[in-house]
């Protein structure tokens, strides 16, 4: 089966109330994990590339292992996505190694530090429109900003979305997925005290548009995986995350989309982690990237049950990008 449009993947869960998890990945291990868990789970999947990992993986080996994917596992619907594009340019290389959907993040500048302006949002948001949906590729914007600590991903300010401001930016974009930010913040550092999103600001915004939610910075942070890091020799004092009880809550309130890299990325640290100390003999890479690779097919296997994806993959019959290229005419 050919990578799908995640308009449909999204549009489907909408009409169902389920939420489907978009997975940041950078080499084959994270991607067979998450392959390994939709097929276990039987669920429809999204898995997510940011700039910085397009380039770590040299653009042509990520696009090769995404028709792997696709190949071995033909009965899931399964969409291929630029996180965190930030110009027209980057969008424009996306489409062309075959991504079926793309985000322009245009709540901040290309820079990717400085916050922007609506007008500038608009536009490089509308251009991308323009040019994805003659492909039939799907468009995820971004209004309001969220916190951040990697570099290129966030101001480090949050500033919550306005509701009658997001109603606006769809209706101006023509946009297929709009993320608000509701306090959220990517990385593994969220809430120095208590959690706090405003759900109230989720809800105002649901009943003003009718396109799919999206939700960042929506790693819950375990706290056992967590405390595996810093048992085999980690380092990471008062890490949090939102708790799964909120993001089901965000789910029920009209998130479709949730995204999750840090707790991948824990589950892959802790398994290393954990080799390393154990076993300090070992020094076949399987040895560490295999367990890696099982760790992380168990954590993505358990949010597409918590989020409602499992079950859902032969829901429908997923759509091609010219069938969405037919919709947009
Ligand atoms: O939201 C962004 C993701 O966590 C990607 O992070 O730019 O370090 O690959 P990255
Ligand atoms: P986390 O850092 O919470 O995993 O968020 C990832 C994200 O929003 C990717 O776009
Ligand atoms: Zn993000």
């Amino acid at each position: 089966m050919p990578l799908t449009p995640m308009k449909q993947i999204l549009d489907e869960a909408r009409k169902k109330g389920y939420g489907v998890g978009a997975y940041n990945v950078n080499n084959m291990e994270q991607i067979q994990a998450i392959m390994a868990a939709a097929q276990k789970t039987q669920s429809p999947v999204i898995i997510q590339a940011s700039r910085g990992a397009l380039k770590y993986s040299n653009f042509t080996y990520l696009k090769h292992l995404m028709i792997a994917a696709a190949e071995e596992n033909p009965t899931i619907p399964l969409s291929m996505h630029l996180d965190h594009g930030n110009s027209l340019d980057t969008v424009k290389k996306s489409i062309a190694l075959g991504f079926t959907s793309v985000m322009i993040d245009g709540s901040l500048k290309e820079d990717g530090k400085t916050a922007s302006d609506y007008a500038y949002n608009v536009a490089v948001t509308r251009s991308v429109v323009e040019y994805a949906h003659g492909y039939g590729v799907t468009v995820e914007g971004e209004i309001g900003t969220l916190g951040g600590i990697e570099d290129g991903v966030g101001s480090g300010s949050i500033h919550i979305t306005d509701p009658k401001e997001a109603k606006k930016f769809v209706d101006d974009t023509g946009l297929d997925a709009l993320a608000i930010a509701i306090g959220t913040s990517h990385g593994a550092y969220k809430f120095k005290g208590a959690v706090n999103l405003a759900l109230d600001v989720l809800k105002e915004v649901r009943a003003l548009i009718d396109i799919p939610l999206v939700l960042h910075g929506a790693s819950s942070v375990p706290k056992e995986l967590i405390d595996a890091v810093n048992k085999y020799g980690g380092k990471m004092p008062g890490a949090t995350g939102v708790p799964m009880s909120s993001l089901k809550e965000a789910i029920k309130l009209g998130v479709s989309k949730i995204n999750v890299d840090t707790d991948g990325r824990l589950a892959v640290t802790a398994a290393i982690r954990k080799v390393f100390a154990e076993s300090p003999e070992k020094f076949d890479p399987r040895d560490y990237l295999g367990p890696a690779r099982d760790t992380l097919t168990e954590l993505i296997a358990k949010k597409m049950e918590d989020f409602g994806t499992a079950g859902h993959a032969s829901d429908y019959k997923p759509t091609t990008l010219e069938e969405a290229k037919r919709f947009y005419k």
